[in-house]
């Protein structure tokens, strides 16, 4: 790629499109890419018809039409205590990935150094590059993927801007406790650094384990930066309506960037989304627990097939060793996988600046349909006799 800027030419593919590309073409079953097989609640689908019919269909304003900033603001106080101003301290965006790019954008000098956890979600690098900043990762270890304070002290200097956490954490599931949070705000708070959360698994958490938001630890709403996902968290990753909130002159530096990345985007899905964050309890209790049992499903038939499961607390992704079964690069495997059993998955090595810790792990998403899992646990079961 002779044309693409230097920072940018050690992104030019996703590992998801490549394992797309190959389950596609063996027909194998795509449990690489983290999308749902299915629709979102049918009330959603309804309003963002009804939307579009009733003449939705030109540039929102550019922080996001109000029914949706303030729903989002009802959302955080129901669910978190948060109370961020809808007019000022929220922002809609062009999905989380579009909050991600334009926090990093907005909030860090060349040369500023974001410090964040590996393995990582593939954007958070792209991004830090783009700015031009440095990232200092800090490994999370199996098998419950904690990470060792030293390390994290350690990760931090003068130049550190912004520290980048996700939580529930893709790849490994992770949900991060009280205590951790803690350490993490604490050096925030030394380094005068903003935490951006990614939090777009937030109702996805499994056996009672809550989501803490980074923003409801004592002196952090003012610092922090806190992400979510209507694509996550309603299955229409295809919409691309995310947003973030944060305090009135981070959220207003975001929001300059933001305008010249997409402007604005999704006019008639924004009141939709609006209405969806709205629904009764029963709905995001059944979200987590429906995805538990599928969580089981799928771990049922990696254990029977030989892998070693860390069962995750949240998110929709299981990560495996898969060492077990004689094998001693994931990358490998998964390019091996559809052909040996009809499954696509995605190696864990290339979330990470330093691969050797997760050579032999692979990631399964589970957020499909149960006849999809059951068949794929039985493909999977398989690996156990080869
Ligand atoms: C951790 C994390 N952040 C952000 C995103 C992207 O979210 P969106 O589709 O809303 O841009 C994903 C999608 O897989 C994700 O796993």
């Amino acid at each position: 790629m002779p044309y693409l800027v230097e920072r940018m030419r050690p992104f030019t593919s996703t590992i998801f499109a490549e394992m797309s590309v190959l389950a596609a073409r063996t027909g194998a079953i795509n449990l690489g890419q983290g999308f749902p097989d299915t629709d979102g609640p049918q009330s959603l689908l309804e309003d963002a018809v009804t939307a579009i019919r009733s003449g939705a269909n030109q540039y929102p304003p550019g922080i996001g039409v109000a029914e949706l900033r303030h729903a989002i603001a009802r959302h955080q106080r129901r669910f978190y205590d948060l109370d961020p101003d809808p007019d000022t301290e929220t922002l809609v965006t062009a999905g989380a990935t579009e909050a991600i790019a334009a926090s990093i954008l907005a909030l860090t000098e060349p040369g500023d150094e974001v410090v964040t956890f590996e393995p990582y979600y593939d954007s958070y690098a792209a991004c830090i590059a783009l700015a031009g900043a440095a990232r200092r990762t800090v490994p999370l270890r199996k098998p419950d993927f904690s990470f060792d304070p030293a390390e994290l002290r350690a990760a931090f200097t003068d130049r550190t801007r912004i520290v980048l956490l996700n939580s529930p954490h893709n790849p490994t599931g992770k949900v991060f406790a009280r205590r951790e949070l803690e350490q993490i705000a604490e050096l925030a708070k030394a380094h005068d650094a903003i935490v951006v959360t990614d939090e777009v698994y937030e109702h996805q958490t499994f056996d009672g384990v809550p989501h803490i938001p980074m923003a409801t630890l004592a002196g952090m709403a003012e610092r922090t930066v806190t992400i979510s996902s209507a694509g996550k968290t309603f299955s229409v990753t295809g919409w691309k309506i995310g947003w973030l909130h944060g305090q009135a002159q981070i959220t207003a530096a975001v929001r300059a960037v933001k305008q010249f990345l997409t402007y604005v985007n999704g006019g008639p899905f924004q009141p939709a989304i609006a209405n969806a964050l709205d629904l009764p309890d029963e709905f995001y209790q059944q979200l987590a627990s429906g995805l538990q049992r599928k969580r089981d499903l799928l771990a049922q038939g990696l254990r029977a097939g030989g892998l070693e499961v860390f069962l995750p607390q949240g998110t929709y992704f299981i990560v495996t060793d898969v060492a077990p079964l004689g094998y001693d690069d994931g990358v490998e495997l998964c390019w091996r996988l559809p052909e040996l059993v009809g499954v696509a998955a995605v190696p864990v090595a290339v979330f990470c600046d330093d691969p050797e810790p997760s050579r032999t792990l692979v990631r399964f998403a589970f957020c499909k349909r149960d006849d999809v899992l059951t068949e794929a646990a039985e493909r999977l079961a398989k690996l156990a006799t080869r």
